[in-house]
C-alpha cells in the first residue's frame, strides 16, 4: 500500500485520538526508518523512547523469533523462564527487589499506586506528584499527571493526588500529612521538558519519606534501562526508591511495563491483589532480556554518556548561529534543547528534510536517540536540524512582516 492508501484506512477505521503526521512508516533499521513511498528518515525519537537500541536490533529480533517459535504466550498461571530472567536483570542492575510485569507505562503506574496504598498503613492513600509530570492516560496515572491538557474533560479523577512544583522540597513538605502514602516523580521529567532535578532534591525526598513513613516512587518509564548513561535514572543521585515503574525500553521495543519494589514492599502484592493476563509474557520478556544483554555486551551505558557530550557540543555550535537556542539539558540519550520560540515549525521542517525529532512543552526540542546511533548519524541529523531552523525562522519572519 502507498501512503495515501494507508492514510485512507485510518480516516475510515481508526479513532482520531492522535495528532498524527501524514507519513506511513513501513520499515526501520537502527536509527533509520523508511515510509511507504520509500523516503528515508533519520530517527532521533525512535518509538517515543521505546526503541532504545534503535529499530529492529538483530539480537532482539533473533530472540523474538526464537521465543515465538517455542512459546508465544503463556499466562501467569505458570512459571516462565524469560520473565524470571528479566526480573533478575532489573534487580541486579538496580536496587535488588522484585518485579511485577504489565503491558505499558500507565499500567506500571497503576500498579505502583495500588502497591503504595497497600504497603502503607490503612488511612494512607494520598500521593504527591510534580507539576509538569507525565505518568500516563489511565485514571490513576492521569490523576497523578499534573498537566491540565492531559486531564481536561475527564473529571472526576481519582482522589488523593497533590501536585507541587518539581525541584521544590519545601513545597512537598507543606502538603504531606499522615494520610500521605508516597511521593511519585520522574528522576528526570520527560514530557515536561527534560527537566533535571536540582542537586540534593532526590535525596531530600528520600529523607522526608523515611521520616514520615511514606514510600518513594520513581517513574523510570522514560529514564530507565540505560537511557541516561546509568541503568536507572536515580543512580545518578544514589537514591534508592521503594518502587520503580518501568516501560518503554524495558521490552526491547515490544509492549511491556513493570514495577520493581523492595522485597518488603513487593510482598504486599499478594495473590489475587493485582494481575495482568498478558503481563510479562514470554515474547516481550525475552525481547527485554536481549536488550539488557546488548547494553552490557556493547558497553552502551558509557556510549550513552559519549552521545550526550557529542550532542551537547553540536547544540553549542548551533547556538552560535541561532539566537533562539537558549540551552541544552538532559543525560545520556535523553536530551532537551530549550528554545525561546515555538519549536513545532522546526520539527515539521526537519521531517520534510528527513529527520524526526520531537517538541514538548512547545519550546523544548526533545531527542531520545538510540544508544546505537553513530556520530556520523548525529552529524547528519544536526545538519538537517540547522537547515530546518533556518527555514522555519525564515517562514516565521515572513509570516510576521
Ligand atoms: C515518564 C512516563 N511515565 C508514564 C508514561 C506512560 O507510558 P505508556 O504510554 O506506555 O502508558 C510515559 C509515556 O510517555 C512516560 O513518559
Amino acid at each position: 500500500m502507498n501512503t495515501q492508501e494507508i492514510l485512507d484506512l485510518f480516516d475510515k477505521y481508526v479513532i482520531g485520538n492522535y495528532g498524527r503526521t501524514p507519513v506511513a512508516i513501513v520499515r526501520g533499521e537502527g536509527s533509520t526508518i523508511w515510509d511507504a513511498d520509500g523516503k528515508r528518515y533519520l530517527d532521533f525519537f525512535p518509538g517515543w523512547g521505546c526503541s532504545l537500541l534503535g529499530h529492529c536490533h538483530p539480537h532482539i529480533v533473533e530472540a523474538i523469533r526464537e521465543q515465538a517459535g517455542m512459546l508465544l504466550h503463556m499466562d501467569n498461571t505458570f512459571y516462565i523462564e524469560p520473565q524470571g530472567k528479566l526480573a533478575e536483570w532489573i534487580a541486579t542492575r538496580g536496587f535488588g527487589g522484585k518485579s511485577f510485569f504489565c503491558n505499558s507505562g500507565a499500567e506500571a503506574i497503576e500498579a505502583a499506586i495500588k502497591l503504595a496504598r497497600k504497603a502503607t498503613p490503612e488511612g494512607r492513600y494520598k500521593i504527591v506528584t510534580m507539576e509538569k509530570s507525565f505518568h500516563g492516560r489511565t485514571f490513576g496515572a492521569m490523576s497523578a499527571t499534573a498537566q491540565a491538557k492531559t486531564r481536561a474533560g475527564f473529571a472526576p479523577l481519582l482522589a488523593g493526588f497533590e501536585h507541587v512544583p518539581f525541584g521544590d522540597i519545601d513545597a512537598v513538605k507543606n502538603v504531606v500529612d499522615d494520610e500521605t502514602a508516597g511521593i511519585l516523580l520522574e528522576p528526570i521529567q520527560g514530557e515536561g521538558g527534560v527537566n533535571v532535578p536540582p542537586d540534593g532534591y532526590l535525596s531530600a525526598l528520600r529523607e522526608l519519606c523515611d521520616d514520615r513513613g511514606m514510600l518513594l516512587l520513581f517513574d523510570e518509564v522514560q529514564t530507565g534501562c540505560g537511557r541516561t548513561g546509568k541503568w536507572f535514572g536515580h543512580q545518578h543521585d544514589d537514591v534508592v526508591p521503594d518502587i520503580m515503574a518501568l516501560a518503554k525500553a524495558v521490552g526491547g521495543g515490544t509492549s511491556l511495563g513493570a514495577i520493581c519494589a523492595k522485597p518488603e514492599v513487593a510482598d504486599h502484592l499478594t495473590p489475587g491483589s493485582h494481575a495482568s493476563t498478558y503481563g510479562g509474557n514470554p515474547l516481550v520478556t525475552a525481547a527485554g532480556v536481549a536488550m539488557f544483554e546488548i547494553i552490557e555486551r556493547d558497553n552502551l551505558l558509557a556510549r550513552a554518556t559519549e552521545i550526550e557530550q557529542y550532542v551537547f557540543g553540536k547544540v553549542e555550535q548551533l547556538k552560535s548561529r541561532f539566537s533562539f537556542i537558549e540551552s541544552s539539558r538532559g543525560r545520556g540519550v535523553m536530551i532537551g534543547i530549550q528554545l525561546s520560540i515555538d519549536g513545532t515549525g522546526i520539527v515539521g521542517e526537519a521531517l520534510k528534510r528527513g529527520l524526526r525529532v520531537n517538541c514538548t512543552q512547545q519550546t523544548v526540542l526533545r531527542m531520545l536517540p538510540a544508544m546505537t546511533i553513530t556520530n556520523e548519524q548525529i552529524d547528519e541529523g544536526f545538519q538537517i536540524l540547522a537547515d530546518a531552523m533556518s527555514e522555519a525562522t525564515k517562514t516565521a519572519e515572513a509570516g510576521t512582516s
